[in-house]
């Protein structure tokens, strides 16, 4: 069996709190970690905070807290949210601590020893109104003038450390194109393939003059070293320790296209530099670098100034009326995993809510379990073959694509439990119960829409774990949860038709999606 996999999130800046985008990211990972983890693969799961950013000093200003309070307090904020939201990762990493912070030092000091980082000038047109450089195109558009505050630009060269991406061009179009999938989806890949191609140059690593919130340059504390060098580092220094180095490297680096070209272009150009040198060489390209899309809300684009955030509060309301799974299956199957945007509406996910999960999962559990119940005693008395449902079940799953990610299952899953309504409409055992000469066909029919349900519930776990686990339950299957906790899961073997074997049984229960109704207006 295929071994171990390393998922990474971004690390979040701790400046705001957690809004849709964090959590869709975080949940996309889950959900691809949970389904390695049910192939039996031994899943390492990352995700966590990037903190050394100026707008985080900037932000615990306004509040007249220490960046340390804010920081921490945001961080927790992270790790609170990402757990209540049913995220299970294997790790939380801070950049602000310790064992990150030695990692960077160390990786910056080989980095300086090869030369692929060394100091040299950067030169530019400086708005000291902002303490910041303005871009020459952007300083020229404003007539040398601080495009905020209107006072003149000046120009200003100052002492910076580079690193050598111009030499990692070739190198880097070489390893495109021996790994079509080492970014995805391809469109984004070519994307970057075509911007490297225009060139690359070197680029300023560190700045100086700007407090001390960050990581010091080894060797001269008055460069604080650029925080996305800091914050990429962190792929690889929460695999440093000895136990954790066999996860290196990462599978896949899940992040959305605001964030491209640092993680297809500037990450692996500085893993490239490492691995020539002596400490580092260990640290082998990822396999590949997935970038999805935004989500946008109501049909806006969510900013700040518009104030339209899909924030926590609003999530958890979804949550606490149709269930975090349910939230989970929205964001999942219509979120922007392709290279389109997607819309958070409300309307939509109640319409998916009800088309795909009342009406499709719940019903058809409902209906083989009533079924069951009526005309079985809720247990089948014989495992059987099976018939055209099989057929059916088999040819699906020959066809199920997975994807880059194995997000693609979650279709398959769905496509099953359709065939299983479909088959109920045409074989309409209901009718034959009523000819007692008719049990065997009813208990056969039963059974395979049942077994049928098994393989469906196998390929929708990773999305709806609470849900399904609640249907091994009724099924007696509780062996599935303890050996996925034992990190003993077996996906392959368990959907090989008859799991369920004579004599096992389906409770009823309750609805596990029950339909979700507009409360009706009153008064008027
Ligand atoms: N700290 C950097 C990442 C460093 S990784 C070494 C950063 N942080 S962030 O807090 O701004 O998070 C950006 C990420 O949040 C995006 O890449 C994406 O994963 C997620 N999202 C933020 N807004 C989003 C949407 N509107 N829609 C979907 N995901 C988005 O950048």
């Amino acid at each position: 069996m295929a071994g171990r996999f390393y998922i990474s999130t971004p690390i979040y800046y701790v400046n705001e709190r957690p809004h849709i985008g964090h959590l869709y990211t975080t949940t996309v990972a889950d959900v691809v970690a949970r389904s390695r983890r049910l192939e039996g693969r031994d899943v390492f799961f990352l995700t966590g905070t990037d903190e050394h950013a100026a707008k985080v000093v900037d932000a615990a200003r306004e509040r007249s807290l220490s960046t340390r309070e804010w920081a921490d307090r945001n961080a927790a904020a992270f790790r609170e949210t990402f757990a209540e939201f049913g995220i299970e990762n294997d790790d939380f990493i801070r950049t602000s601590e310790p064992r990150h912070i030695h990692f960077v030092e160390q990786a910056i000091s080989a980095l300086e020893r090869t030369g692929d980082v060394y100091l040299g000038k950067y030169e530019g047109w400086y708005d000291a109104s902002q303490e910041e450089y303005v871009p020459e195109s952007r300083a020229a558009e404003h007539d040398f003038r601080s495009p905020v505050t209107r006072k003149p630009l000046v120009r200003r060269s100052e002492d910076n450390y580079f690193f050598r991406l111009s030499a990692y061009a070739e190198p880097l179009l070489r390893h495109l194109a021996a790994h079509p999938d080492f970014v995805q989806p391809g469109a984004r890949r070519n994307e970057v393939a075509a911007r490297i191609e225009a060139g690359l140059e070197d680029v300023p690593i560190s700045r100086t003059g700007g407090g001390d919130w960050g990581v010091r340059f080894p060797g001269n504390p008055d460069h604080l070293i650029y925080v996305w060098i800091d914050a990429l580092l962190n792929y690889a220094s929460a695999v440093d320790p000895e136990d954790r180095r066999a996860y290196w490297p990462a599978d896949v680096h899940l992040i959305a296209k605001d964030i491209l070209w640092f993680h297809a272009v500037i990450w692996p150009a500085m893993l490239l530099a490492l691995q020539k040198t002596p400490t580092h060489s260990w640290l082998a390209l990822p396999g590949m670098v997935y970038s999805h899309s935004f989500w946008i809300s109501e049909g806006q684009k969510m900013s700040k100034s518009l104030g339209n955030f899909v924030d926590l509060d609003q999530l958890r309301r979804y949550r606490d009326r149709f269930g975090l799974d349910a939230l989970r299956y929205f964001l999942v199957s219509q979120g922007p995993l392709g290279t389109n945007d997607s819309d958070f509406a409300e309307a939509r996910f109640i319409e998916i809510y009800n088309s795909d999960l009342a009406n499709v999962v719940g019903n058809a559990l409902s209906r083989v379990a009533n079924m069951t119940g009526r005309y079985l005693d809720g247990r089948f008395p014989t495992a059987t073959e099976g018939g055209p449902l099989r057929g059916r079940v088999e040819a699906s799953l020959r066809a199920c694509a997975p994807g880059p990610l194995g997000l693609g299952r979650i279709a398959c899953g769905m496509e099953l439990v359709r065939h299983i309504d479909a088959h109920i409409e045409t074989t309409q055992p209901f009718r034959l119960a009523k000819d007692a000469n008719n049990q065997n066909a009813v208990a056969a029919i039963l059974y395979e829409c049942a077994e049928t349900f098994r393989i469906a519930s196998l390929h929708l776990w990773p999305v709806m774990p609470e849900k399904m686990e609640e249907v091994w339950r009724r099924f007696g299957l509780g062996a599935y949860r303890d050996a996925l906790q034992q990190r003993a899961a077996r996906f392959a073997d368990w959907i090989a038709w008859g799991g369920i074997e004579a004599g096992m049984g389906l409770e009823r229960g309750s609805a596990l999606f029950p339909r979700f109704q507009e409360e009706p207006e009153t008064g008027a």
